[in-house]
């Protein structure tokens, strides 16, 4: 395999000034302003590093130096990146051009790696005009991947036409689109099943005031009776609106640390107070045994009581009635020298099928969504939780088997000694926030 390091004789003698030309190229294709805020880091340090490297070549002088220093920014370059030169033949391509092919076309014509004609004709136009151009590619065997090709002549390199074979004429870049698309696919599902989540009950809603305007107009029962169903949909659609803005309202704070201290056991304790009747009432016991000493950890205390919260709730929900729910913390330390807390609810209830657990954070995935709604679950609480825990920089863990039970954990890393000297910023009175689904 060449890959970018092996120069074919013509290639060598095109010395920096061609290498130059080649790295602000490359500099120029990714300083195109980016759809997502990270790119646009990459883009910059990437651009940054290539016009050092620039820098370095134009200094080079030497040819040897030269075809070195283009062969280590193509390796460098975190996109699969090729040189052709007039006829269409590659002369150099980088390790992500071999691995995103499967094949190594160096010395080979470009449509022996990439049969897309909308690329092949790319290449053509830049090489008969000289004029550079970008192109959407999609490839689905094996994997689907979607790329974006950029096409471009190499100035002052031997006009394209003309060209002798091996001299290099033309580069072609293609940056890897397909996890961008892969989120947006996700945004759109999102919103997809958000609506129909919402759909569902407004439809009911609208069903019963066409009934009680027609049919039952004058019937009293009637009245009462689909009154309180409307009641029952329209709170299960302010849960999911809470939800949703609890969600969205968790991702813009994403990047940001919690600084506040919070004292784990008062915060668990106060969510045990609160969920305690409707324990009763499906009649769970919660048995919370917490050791007398104090735990802190850095964090919001609202985002927490709301882990705790759905973590309880949905034991009490789904471990069926008469079961005993223990919650239980435990403290350790981790390989890199941290202390963490793992706070766990454990049920003994019907467990969860194995396939089921790696989805459960996932957005509105139930294991079985009637039994969800019937309980008036949104299916939006573990993926909450698993954003709190991310901005905590915790985890959660979840352990079940059908038949005995599930444990929940929510692991979080300890506040430092140092940052316990004022804990819990917020007012004793704050109550959970979420309602409690009957
Ligand atoms: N303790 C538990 N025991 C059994 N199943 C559970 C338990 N906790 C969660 N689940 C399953 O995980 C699903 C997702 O939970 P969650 O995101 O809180 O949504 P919701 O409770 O609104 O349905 C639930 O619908 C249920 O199927
Ligand atoms: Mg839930």
């Amino acid at each position: 395999m060449l890959v970018a390091a092996g120069l074919m004789p013509a290639w060598a003698a095109v010395g920096a000034a061609s290498v130059l030309v080649v790295l602000r190229l490359v500099a120029l294709r990714f300083a195109r302003p980016p759809d997502t805020g990270t790119q646009v880091g990459e883009a910059d340090a990437l651009a940054e590093r290539h016009s050092t490297l620039a820098q370095l070549a134009a200094t080079a002088g030497g040819r040897e130096e030269a075809s070195q220093l283009l062969s280590a920014v193509a390796a460098t370059l975190p996109d699969p990146f090729m040189v052709l030169d007039a006829h269409g033949i590659v002369i150099l391509c980088n390790e992500h051009a071999v691995s995103a092919f499967e094949v190594d076309p160096t010395g080979q014509h470009i449509s022996a790696a990439i049969r897309a004609p909308a690329i092949l004709e790319a290449v053509e136009q830049v090489s008969e005009t000289g004029e550079a151009q970008r192109v959407d590619y999609e490839r689905r065997v094996p994997v689907e991947r979607r790329f974006e090709a950029f096409v471009a002549a190499i100035p002052k390199a031997p006009p394209a036409r003309g060209g002798t074979l091996g001299s290099p004429a033309l580069l072609l870049l293609l940056r890897d689109l397909t996890r961008q698309h892969q989120v947006e696919r996700m945004r759109a599902d999102f919103v997809a099943n958000a609506s129909h989540e919402l759909r569902t009950p407004l439809a009911s809603v609208l069903g019963f005031i066409e009934t009680l305007q027609g049919a039952a107009r004058d019937d009293a029962k009637a009245r009462a009776q689909f009154l309180e169903l409307m009641r029952a949909q329209a709170e299960r659609m302010s849960r999911l609106i809470d939800d949703l803005l609890s969600l969205s309202r968790i991702e813009l704070n994403v990047h940001l640390r919690p600084t506040d201290t919070v004292d784990l056991g008062k915060a668990v304790r106060h969510v045990v107070e609160f969920l305690e009747p409707l324990a009763r009432e499906r009649g769970a016991t919660l048995e919370l045994s917490l050791s007398d000493g104090e735990v802190f950890v850095k964090g919001d205390r609202d985002e927490l009581v709301q882990v705790f919260q759905n973590l309880i709730e949905n034991a009490i929900k789904y471990a069926g009635s008469g079961g005993r729910i223990e919650i239980f913390a435990e403290t350790s330390g981790t390989a890199r020298g941290e202390s963490t807390v793992s706070l766990s609810v454990r049920d003994h209830g019907p467990g969860i099928p194995a396939e089921h657990i790696p989805r459960l954070t996932e957005r509105f995935y139930r294991v079985n969504v009637q039994d969800s709604r019937s309980k008036g679950g949104t299916g939006l609480g573990l993926a909450i939780v698993k954003h709190i825990l991310n901005r905590h920089r915790g985890k959660l863990v979840v352990k079940s088997e059908v038949g005995v039970g599930s444990v929940f954990t929510a692991r979080l890393p300890l506040a430092a000694p140092d940052s316990v000297a004022q804990p819990e910023h917020k007012a004793p009175n704050n109550r959970p926030k979420a309602k409690i689904n009957q």
